[in-house]
Protein backbone atom coordinates (compact mmCIF):
# COMPACT_ATOMS: atom_id res chain seq x y z
CA UNK A 1 0.00 0.00 0.00
CA UNK A 2 1.26 3.33 -1.35
CA UNK A 3 1.12 5.61 2.24
CA UNK A 4 3.08 8.47 0.90
CA UNK A 5 0.86 11.23 1.54
CA UNK A 6 -0.42 9.74 5.06
CA UNK A 7 0.50 12.11 7.64
CA UNK A 8 1.44 10.77 11.14
CA UNK A 9 -1.44 9.15 13.18
CA UNK A 10 -2.11 11.05 16.17
CA UNK A 11 -1.75 9.18 19.68
CA UNK A 12 -4.00 9.86 22.26
CA UNK A 13 -3.30 8.37 25.99
CA UNK A 14 -6.36 7.72 27.82
CA UNK A 15 -6.45 9.15 31.53
CA UNK A 16 -8.97 6.50 32.30
CA UNK A 17 -5.75 4.40 33.50
CA UNK A 18 -3.94 7.32 34.80
CA UNK A 19 -3.22 7.23 38.80
CA UNK A 20 -6.44 9.93 39.71
CA UNK A 21 -4.74 10.35 42.82
CA UNK A 22 -1.79 12.65 40.65
CA UNK A 23 -3.49 14.03 37.72
CA UNK A 24 -0.99 17.06 37.64
CA UNK A 25 2.39 14.43 37.61
CA UNK A 26 0.32 12.75 34.71
CA UNK A 27 -0.61 15.35 32.65
CA UNK A 28 2.63 17.73 32.88
CA UNK A 29 4.73 14.00 32.29
CA UNK A 30 2.92 13.91 28.83
CA UNK A 31 3.65 17.38 27.94
CA UNK A 32 7.12 16.54 26.28
CA UNK A 33 5.68 13.40 24.81
CA UNK A 34 4.68 11.96 21.54
CA UNK A 35 1.16 12.77 23.18
CA UNK A 36 -1.08 14.65 20.00
CA UNK A 37 -4.18 15.04 22.13
CA UNK A 38 -5.20 13.77 25.78
CA UNK A 39 -8.26 11.44 25.69
CA UNK A 40 -10.72 12.36 28.74
CA UNK A 41 -13.45 9.39 29.26
CA UNK A 42 -16.36 10.97 30.49
CA UNK A 43 -18.84 7.88 32.14
CA UNK A 44 -22.39 8.15 33.28
CA UNK A 45 -22.96 5.11 34.76
CA UNK A 46 -26.43 5.37 32.68
CA UNK A 47 -25.29 4.85 28.86
CA UNK A 48 -22.24 2.86 29.90
CA UNK A 49 -21.75 0.58 33.17
CA UNK A 50 -19.50 2.19 34.79
CA UNK A 51 -18.77 5.72 36.51
CA UNK A 52 -15.67 7.87 35.39
CA UNK A 53 -15.40 11.78 36.26
CA UNK A 54 -16.61 14.53 35.25
CA UNK A 55 -16.45 18.23 34.81
CA UNK A 56 -14.17 19.69 37.56
CA UNK A 57 -11.65 16.53 36.93
CA UNK A 58 -11.66 17.55 33.42
CA UNK A 59 -11.00 21.39 34.31
CA UNK A 60 -8.16 20.04 36.63
CA UNK A 61 -6.85 18.34 33.60
CA UNK A 62 -6.88 20.98 31.47
CA UNK A 63 -5.21 23.46 33.72
CA UNK A 64 -2.24 21.96 33.57
CA UNK A 65 -2.40 19.84 30.29
CA UNK A 66 -0.13 21.44 27.09
CA UNK A 67 -2.20 19.04 24.34
CA UNK A 68 -6.03 19.65 23.06
CA UNK A 69 -8.49 17.48 25.49
CA UNK A 70 -10.08 14.89 23.61
CA UNK A 71 -13.55 14.19 25.43
CA UNK A 72 -15.28 11.11 24.57
CA UNK A 73 -18.70 11.33 26.15
CA UNK A 74 -20.25 8.09 27.14
CA UNK A 75 -23.52 9.78 29.04
CA UNK A 76 -27.01 9.70 28.21
CA UNK A 77 -28.98 13.04 27.07
CA UNK A 78 -25.04 14.54 26.26
CA UNK A 79 -26.96 18.04 24.46
CA UNK A 80 -27.49 18.79 28.71
CA UNK A 81 -23.48 19.40 29.18
CA UNK A 82 -21.62 20.27 25.85
CA UNK A 83 -21.53 24.02 27.05
CA UNK A 84 -20.38 23.19 30.36
CA UNK A 85 -17.52 20.50 28.79
CA UNK A 86 -16.31 23.02 26.47
CA UNK A 87 -16.14 25.59 29.49
CA UNK A 88 -14.17 22.93 31.15
CA UNK A 89 -11.00 22.77 28.40
CA UNK A 90 -13.00 20.21 25.93
CA UNK A 91 -11.30 20.85 22.04
CA UNK A 92 -13.18 17.99 20.77
CA UNK A 93 -16.71 17.08 22.38
CA UNK A 94 -17.34 13.30 20.69
CA UNK A 95 -21.01 12.25 21.84
CA UNK A 96 -22.57 8.26 21.04
CA UNK A 97 -24.24 7.85 18.14
CA UNK A 98 -26.51 5.26 20.42
CA UNK A 99 -27.21 8.01 22.93
CA UNK A 100 -28.58 10.69 20.40
CA UNK A 101 -31.60 10.23 19.12
CA UNK A 102 -31.13 14.02 17.58
CA UNK A 103 -27.41 13.55 16.62
CA UNK A 104 -27.60 15.85 13.68
CA UNK A 105 -28.71 18.58 16.34
CA UNK A 106 -26.32 17.77 18.81
CA UNK A 107 -23.22 18.20 16.03
CA UNK A 108 -24.26 21.65 15.62
CA UNK A 109 -24.34 22.74 18.98
CA UNK A 110 -20.91 21.27 19.24
CA UNK A 111 -19.68 23.09 16.19
CA UNK A 112 -21.54 26.51 17.68
CA UNK A 113 -19.12 25.71 20.68
CA UNK A 114 -16.06 25.63 18.35
CA UNK A 115 -15.47 22.31 19.33
CA UNK A 116 -14.26 19.79 17.41
CA UNK A 117 -17.34 17.28 16.51
CA UNK A 118 -17.03 13.47 17.03
CA UNK A 119 -19.22 10.73 16.78
CA UNK A 120 -18.90 7.32 18.76
CA UNK A 121 -19.74 4.10 16.81
CA UNK A 122 -20.29 1.23 19.80
CA UNK A 123 -19.05 -2.54 18.60
CA UNK A 124 -22.21 -3.19 16.78
CA UNK A 125 -23.18 -0.53 15.29
CA UNK A 126 -22.89 -0.18 11.73
CA UNK A 127 -20.38 2.48 9.78
CA UNK A 128 -23.30 3.31 7.81
CA UNK A 129 -25.85 4.46 10.05
CA UNK A 130 -23.28 7.87 9.69
CA UNK A 131 -23.53 8.08 5.73
CA UNK A 132 -25.95 11.34 6.12
CA UNK A 133 -23.90 13.48 8.71
CA UNK A 134 -20.14 12.26 7.76
CA UNK A 135 -20.21 15.35 5.93
CA UNK A 136 -20.55 17.56 8.99
CA UNK A 137 -17.99 15.76 10.93
CA UNK A 138 -14.81 16.60 12.38
CA UNK A 139 -14.03 12.95 13.84
CA UNK A 140 -15.58 9.62 14.12
CA UNK A 141 -14.38 7.61 17.32
CA UNK A 142 -14.91 3.72 16.57
CA UNK A 143 -15.35 1.68 19.71
CA UNK A 144 -12.67 -1.26 19.62
CA UNK A 145 -14.11 -2.37 22.90
CA UNK A 146 -17.58 -2.00 24.39
CA UNK A 147 -17.48 1.27 26.30
CA UNK A 148 -17.02 1.23 29.95
CA UNK A 149 -14.00 -0.07 30.90
CA UNK A 150 -10.24 -0.10 30.11
CA UNK A 151 -8.03 -2.93 29.76
CA UNK A 152 -10.03 -4.83 27.40
CA UNK A 153 -9.30 -6.67 24.63
CA UNK A 154 -9.78 -5.39 20.98
CA UNK A 155 -12.38 -6.40 18.99
CA UNK A 156 -10.70 -7.85 15.86
CA UNK A 157 -13.74 -6.86 13.42
CA UNK A 158 -12.82 -3.18 13.98
CA UNK A 159 -9.94 -3.60 11.17
CA UNK A 160 -12.90 -4.35 8.56
CA UNK A 161 -15.20 -1.65 10.58
CA UNK A 162 -12.29 0.59 9.86
CA UNK A 163 -11.91 0.14 6.50
CA UNK A 164 -15.48 0.52 5.57
CA UNK A 165 -15.53 3.77 7.48
CA UNK A 166 -12.62 5.51 5.42
CA UNK A 167 -14.77 4.10 2.11
CA UNK A 168 -18.17 5.56 3.61
CA UNK A 169 -15.77 9.38 4.39
CA UNK A 170 -14.57 9.38 0.75
CA UNK A 171 -17.81 8.54 -0.88
CA UNK A 172 -19.28 11.32 1.01
CA UNK A 173 -16.69 13.85 1.03
CA UNK A 174 -16.18 14.07 4.42
CA UNK A 175 -12.81 15.29 6.08
CA UNK A 176 -13.65 13.77 9.37
CA UNK A 177 -10.73 12.08 11.62
CA UNK A 178 -10.95 8.09 12.08
CA UNK A 179 -10.16 7.85 15.31
CA UNK A 180 -9.61 3.81 17.36
CA UNK A 181 -10.39 3.64 21.36
CA UNK A 182 -10.08 0.52 22.99
CA UNK A 183 -7.00 -2.42 23.48
CA UNK A 184 -4.65 -0.57 21.36
CA UNK A 185 -1.26 -1.85 21.83
CA UNK A 186 1.43 -2.07 19.48
CA UNK A 187 0.39 -5.57 18.34
CA UNK A 188 -2.41 -3.47 16.27
CA UNK A 189 -1.26 -0.03 16.11
CA UNK A 190 0.35 -0.28 12.34
CA UNK A 191 -2.93 -2.54 11.06
CA UNK A 192 -5.32 0.01 12.33
CA UNK A 193 -3.36 2.77 10.45
CA UNK A 194 -2.88 0.92 7.15
CA UNK A 195 -6.69 0.26 7.54
CA UNK A 196 -7.53 3.94 7.43
CA UNK A 197 -6.83 5.05 11.21
CA UNK A 198 -5.97 8.91 12.27
CA UNK A 199 -6.10 9.18 16.30
CA UNK A 200 -5.13 5.71 18.26
CA UNK A 201 -6.25 5.72 21.92
CA UNK A 202 -4.42 3.98 23.95
CA UNK A 203 -4.83 3.71 28.03
CA UNK A 204 -3.67 0.96 29.50
CA UNK A 205 -0.78 0.16 26.97
CA UNK A 206 0.22 3.63 28.01
CA UNK A 207 -0.30 4.29 31.33
CA UNK A 208 0.63 0.61 32.85
CA UNK A 209 3.79 0.37 31.51
CA UNK A 210 6.56 1.57 33.46
CA UNK A 211 7.14 4.64 31.30
CA UNK A 212 4.18 6.20 29.50
CA UNK A 213 6.46 8.65 27.90
CA UNK A 214 8.48 5.85 26.60
CA UNK A 215 6.13 4.02 25.43
CA UNK A 216 4.28 6.81 23.54
CA UNK A 217 7.73 7.73 21.67
CA UNK A 218 7.98 3.74 21.09
CA UNK A 219 4.14 3.42 19.18
CA UNK A 220 5.38 7.12 17.77
CA UNK A 221 8.49 5.41 15.94
CA UNK A 222 7.36 1.83 15.68
CA UNK A 223 4.41 3.53 13.50
CA UNK A 224 7.07 6.06 11.35
CA UNK A 225 9.12 2.68 10.42
CA UNK A 226 5.70 0.34 9.70
CA UNK A 227 4.35 3.06 7.90
CA UNK A 228 7.36 3.60 5.47
CA UNK A 229 7.66 0.11 4.68
CA UNK A 230 4.48 0.20 3.07
CA UNK A 231 6.62 2.59 0.62
CA UNK A 232 8.72 -0.24 -0.78
C1 LIG B 1 -13.46 2.70 27.08
C2 LIG B 1 -12.81 4.04 26.90
C3 LIG B 1 -11.43 3.99 26.40
C4 LIG B 1 -10.47 3.34 27.36
C5 LIG B 1 -9.41 2.66 26.55
O1 LIG B 1 -14.80 2.88 27.38
O2 LIG B 1 -13.54 4.82 25.97
O3 LIG B 1 -10.94 5.27 26.04
O4 LIG B 1 -9.85 4.24 28.22
O5 LIG B 1 -8.63 1.96 27.42
P1 LIG B 1 -7.71 0.78 26.94
O6 LIG B 1 -6.70 1.36 26.00
O7 LIG B 1 -7.10 0.27 28.21
O8 LIG B 1 -8.59 -0.24 26.26
ZN1 LIG C 1 -12.61 6.69 25.17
Amino acid sequence: MNTSHRPAPLLAPSFLAADFANLQAETERLANSAADWLHCDVMDGRFVPNISFGIPVLQAIHRHAQQPLDVHLMIEEPQHYLAAFRDAGAANLTVHYEACPHLHRVIQQIKSLGCRAGVALNPHTPVWVLEDIAADLDLVCVMSVNPGFGGQSFIPNTLRKVAALKELLVDCGSRALIEIDGGVTLDNAAALVQAGADVLVAGSFVFHSTDPVATLAEMRDSLAVALTSDLD
